[in-house]
């Protein structure tokens, strides 16, 4: 693990070296941070509007030579600030897709506004094909009790599509079960051959109703998980989880762990130029990723260090 530091602008690398880079700036929150009334560790946040959007946008041109062709660049940002950093991104990247994160229950404490309980991911790419994992999210009762509502008698199943999507066209061909037909007009996602296999294991669910779409069976033991949207309700902040807090904007190890796995496979090079407390260091470590981790701040390096014990 290399760490630096510095001004994320002065990074010395060659062009296209990371597959993944993880920016989280200030936010232009009018603020300061500290870690409490007494310390020192923190930093500021008050800017004006035009100085802000041109130290964002020198940061993406930079960062966006660094990263590889089929990498990707996540921005993070309050939603309540992500005004000049959408322009900036799309400005820079053709691919430009929010993550919404909801980080923290409803606060009690607001009186005059909303409470601000989303922050914005936007997952930059140079081109439509990424390197990109699914991911899943863990299989919570109420996603089970959705999406598994089916039973026979292995017990609860859900169900998986065998029906090719209306804009595309599939295997054709006719099939009859049950004294019903069944040719749907965009054509299959499975050969012949395997749908009489699954109908023969008892794997197909055929629905009471004729003219509907036959599905395979898909039993709870063998889904993988909810697989992620773009919104993610199940990782909270640090002040609402059980994670000690080191750093005053600090982000869950979890939220980095599921982005490094969206986006590189093992041995595989990260980037994050602003790196406060080193939580994408940590998540890296744990994945088996090479990492790259600056901040301008010395105490931030300090608090890196000594998190992962440099
Ligand atoms: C929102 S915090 C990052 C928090 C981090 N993701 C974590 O989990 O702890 C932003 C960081 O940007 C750093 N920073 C601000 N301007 C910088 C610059 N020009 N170059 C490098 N780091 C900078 C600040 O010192 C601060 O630590």
């Amino acid at each position: 693990m290399d760490i630096h530091t510095g001004d994320s602008l002065e990074l010395d690398y060659p062009n296209e070296y990371f597959n993944m880079i993880y920016f989280d700036p200030p936010f232009n929150s009018n603020r300061t941070y500290r870690m409490s009334a007494t310390s020192e560790v923190g930093f500021d946040d008050k800017w004006k509007d035009e100085d802000y959007k041109d130290f964002i946008d020198k940061n993406i041109k930079k960062l966006k030579k660094l990263l590889k062709n089929d990498g990707t660049l996540f921005f993070h940002i309050s939603s309540s600030c992500m005004f000049i950093p959408e322009t900036v991104l799309r400005e820079n990247f053709k691919f430009v897709e929010p993550i919404f994160w909801k980080k923290c229950r409803p606060k009690n404490n607001v009186k005059n506004k909303l409470g601000s309980v989303v922050d914005i991911i936007f997952k930059c790419n140079k081109i439509t094909k990424p390197k990109f994992n699914l991911v899943y999210q863990d299989k919570d009762e109420k996603y089970i009790k959705k999406s598994f509502a089916n039973v026979d008698e292995r017990g609860n199943y859900g169900l998986g599509r065998i029906v090719t999507e209306r804009t595309k066209i599939g295997y054709k061909y006719e099939i009859t079960i049950e004294n019903k037909t069944f040719n749907p007009a965009s054509g299959w996602t499975i050969k012949k051959e395997e749908l009489e296999r699954l109908i023969s294991e008892n794997r197909i669910h055929i629905p009471s109703k004729s003219n509907v779409n036959l599905y395979k069976k898909i039993y709870i033991s063998e889904s993988p998980g909810k697989p992620c949207t773009d919104l993610w309700d199940d990782i909270h902040s640090i002040g609402q989880g059980n994670e000690e807090r080191r750093y005053p904007t600090e982000k869950p190890i979890k939220l980095l762990e599921r982005l490094i796995l969206i986006s590189t496979n093992e041995n595989d090079i990260v980037l994050d130029p602003m790196c406060g407390s080193g939580t994408t260091g940590e998540a890296c470590r744990k994945l088996n990723r090479k990492c790259v981790l600056n901040d301008a701040n010395k105490d931030a390096i300090n608090v890196v260090k000594k998190r992962l014990a440099i």
